[in-house]
């Protein structure tokens, strides 16, 4: 690829300007683009036109873009995620008419929880998560099980960090950390008091493969005191039931 005189590859570039749109930020004119990518100004203006033109940004009436569906379909129709998310479907469906709580896919990904999907109750309770959106892997259930049954290197590369406190309630204190993953690991299933948000529980159960590897995470979100059994019962149900839809296809 070539590069701009600062050393910036186009795809490092392309993907400065892409990661400016985030949930809240939908919209926005080329010149805050450039701001918000560290781009001068008329390399954002050219970056955004060739992203316009290949359909990938889409542009309204007055200037301004947003991320188009053609890249939404580019990135989704070939995605190994995308055959993880719809191997879970049915399984996330039984669970979420069972619990009648927020039920979420994650997986791993540059050391932290990325969520696939993600279906709510109106009645459930509070949820941090977005589809699309990561979560810390210490600090949520989904990611204290792809911790617990990932790599050895990824455990270390985790516990060596600084580990971001987000409630009173995270665990910072690596040695901690590792208590509860032995115990995830011990149990087949995490459960994370509060330490996402204050006023939630997180219950997650494992989707493994032939090696006992996490492949992706099903988990609960339920209000902070509510008993995890029938969560926790519902999980493990569906994850033998994706465990088995993902070995039929492959
Ligand atoms: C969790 O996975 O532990 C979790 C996720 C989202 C929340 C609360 C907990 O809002």
């Amino acid at each position: 690829m070539a590069n701009s005189p600062s050393g910036d590859s186009v795809t490092g570039r392309l993907v400065r300007v892409l990661e400016t749109f985030t949930p809240t930020r939908t919209v926005q004119t080329p010149a805050e683009i450039g701001r918000r990518a560290g781009l001068p100004s008329s390399t954002a203006h050219r970056v955004v036109a060739d992203l316009v033109a290949a359909g990938l940004l889409d542009r309204d009436g007055e200037g301004r873009v947003s991320v188009g569906l053609r890249l939404w379909e580019l990135a989704t129709r070939s995605s190994l995620a995308l055959r993880v998310r719809q191997a879970a479907l049915p399984a996330m469906e039984r669970v979420q008419a069972r619990v009648r709580e927020h039920t979420q896919l994650a997986i791993l990904e540059q050391d932290e929880a990325l969520f696939l999907e993600r279906l709510s109750d109106p009645d459930a309770g509070a949820n941090i998560t977005r589809i699309a959106g990561r979560l810390p892997l210490h600090a949520s259930s989904s990611g204290l099980v792809l911790l617990a049954f990932g790599d050895h290197e990824l455990q270390e590369r985790v516990l060596t960090q600084q580990l971001r406190r987000l409630t009173a309630m995270t665990p910072t204190d690596p040695a901690v950390v590792r208590r509860k993953l032995a115990e995830v690991r011990r149990l087949g299933h995490a459960i994370a008091p509060g330490s996402i948000e204050e006023v939630s529980t997180g219950v997650a159960v494992p989707v493994l493969d032939r090696a006992g590897r996490a492949t992706a995470a099903l988990s609960v979100v339920l209000p902070r005191d509510a008993a995890t059994g029938v969560a926790l019962d519902a999980l493990h149900r569906a994850a033998h039931e994706v465990e088995r839809a993902l070995t039929r296809d492959s």
